[in-house]
C-alpha cells in the first residue's frame, strides 16, 4: 500500500508557486487509497528563520493554509516536524553512513552559497534530515516539485547505504512530480521562479488593494498596448493560465498578438489575473479566517497528527536501532 509523505518549510508566507507546485497536489492525493502524511518542516525552517515569534506564527499560518485549502485531517495526518523526535534519532543514524561527498554535491546548498547565504552546518546536512523525514514513516511516494528531486535521490542513496550496512530497515521512496506545465515553475513578479528567497512572491491569500499593489510590481516592458506582441514572450500569461480557462487565456493572447486600437495593455492583463486569483481562493480565504478564529481547533489537529506520526516513526526508529546495535 502506498504511503504518501511530503513537507513544506514555514520559512515565509506560502505563495501561489507553492500552491500550484506542491500544496494542491498534496491535498488532492488524500483522496487516493493509502496513508497520507504532511508536515510543517519547522526544523528545516530554522536553518534560515532566526526569530522565534516569526517562526511560531509561520508554523501556524502554514498549518492553517493547508487546512483552509482543503487538507482533511480525517484523511491525512498533519503535524509539526519538531513534535516527532524520532526523526532526529534517525537523522543521526543516516549521518553515520553518509559520505561528505554526497552532501557536497547538493544543488540547493551550492545555490544558497552562490547567492551569498551564510552557511551553517544545518544547511549543509539538510538532506540528511530530509531523508530522515521520509524514511521515518516508511513512506514510498513523495510528492514534490522538480527542485526537490535531488533530495529524494539522496534519500534513496542514504537508505541504500544503511540497508547495505545493517540489513533491510528502510523503504526506498520514489518521488512523484507535480503535473507538467505552468504549475511546475510558477514565475514570480520578476519573471524568475517564484520563491520565498527572492522576494518575488504572491501570497496565496493576498487580496484587494494589496494584491493590486503586488501585481503592479510584475515586471513588464514599455511597449504600448497597440503594438502587436508575441504572447509567448510575456510571462504574465503563465500566471494567467493558473487562474483562467485555456480558452479565456487564448482570447487575451489573440488580442495582444493583434494589437491595434483597444488592445489590452499589461495593466489590463494584471487586473484580469488579480480578479481571477481572488475568486479562485475566495472559499479558502474564508475558511482560513475561521481557522484563525479557532486556534484551539488547529492545536488539536496538530497534536493529534503528531501523536499519529510519532507512533509510526517510533516503530521505524526501533527497527533501525535494533539493526545497528543501539538500545
Ligand atoms: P521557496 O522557493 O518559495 O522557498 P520551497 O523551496 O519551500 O519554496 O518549496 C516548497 C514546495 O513548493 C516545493 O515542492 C517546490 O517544488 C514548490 N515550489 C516552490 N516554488 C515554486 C514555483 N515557483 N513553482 C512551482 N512550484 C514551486
Ligand atoms: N525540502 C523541502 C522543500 O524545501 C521540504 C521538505 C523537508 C520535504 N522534508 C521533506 C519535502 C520531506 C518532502 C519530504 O520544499
Amino acid at each position: 500500500m502506498a504511503t504518501y509523505l511530503s513537507g513544506i518549510q514555514p520559512s515565509g508566507l506560502l505563495h501561489i508557486g507553492n500552491y500550484f507546485g506542491a500544496i494542491r497536489q498534496h491535498i488532492s492525493l488524500q483522496e487516493k487509497s493509502g496513508d497520507h502524511f504532511y508536515f510543517i518542516a519547522d526544523y528545516h525552517a530554522l536553518t534560515t528563520v532566526k526569530d522565534a515569534k516569526a517562526l511560531r506564527e509561520l508554523v501556524r499560518e502554514s498549518a492553517v493554509t493547508y487546512l483552509a485549502l482543503g487538507l482533511d485531517p480525517s484523511k491525512a495526518v498533519l503535524w509539526q516536524q519538531s513534535a516527532v523526535a524520532e526523526v532526529q534519532e534517525i537523522a543521526w543514524l543516516l549521518s553515520t553512513v553518509t559520505g561528505m561527498g554526497l552532501l557536497e554535491r547538493s544543488h540547493s546548498y551550492k545555490d544558497k552559497m552562490a547567492r551569498g547565504v551564510k552557511s551553517n552546518v544545518g544547511l549543509f546536512t539538510y538532506p540528511v534530515l530530509m531523508a530522515a523525514d521520509i524514511l521515518a514513516f516508511d513512506s514510498n511516494v513523495v510528492p514534490v516539485g522538480k527542485d526537490q528531486v535531488q533530495h529524494i535521490e539522496m534519500t534513496q542513496d542514504m537508505a541504500g547505504y544503511f540497508n547495505n550496512t545493517f540489513g533491510e530497515v528502510f523503504v526506498r521512496p520514489e518521488c512523484l512530480l507535480a503535473e507538467a506545465g505552468a504549475a511546475q515553475k510558477v514565475p514570480g513578479l520578476d519573471g524568475q521562479k517564484m520563491s520565498k528567497s527572492y522576494d518575488n512572491t504572491v501570497w496565496i491569500f493576498e487580496e484587494g488593494k494589496k494584491l493590486k499593489k503586488r501585481f503592479g510590481k510584475i515586471v513588464t516592458d514599455s511597449r504600448p498596448p497597440e503594438e502587436p506582441k508575441n504572447p509567448e514572450e510575456i510571462f504574465l500569461f503563465d500566471l494567467m493560465a493558473l487562474f483562467l480557462s485555456a480558452s479565456e487565456v487564448q482570447d487575451w493572447q489573440d488580442k495582444v498578438r493583434e494589437g491595434g486600437e483597444g488592445a489590452p495593455g499589461y495593466g489590463n492583463l494584471k487586473a484580469a489575473i488579480g480578479e481571477a486569483m481572488e475568486e479562485y481562493f475566495s472559499a479558502a480565504r474564508a475558511r482560513r479566517l475561521e481557522f484563525l478564529d479557532d486556534p484551539a481547533e488547529v492545536d488539536r489537529i496538530l497534536q493529534k497528527g503528531a501523536e499519529q506520526a510519532r507512533e509510526r516513526a517510533a516503530k521505524v526508529r526501533d527497527r533501525a536501532f535494533s539493526a545497528c546495535g543501539l538500545r
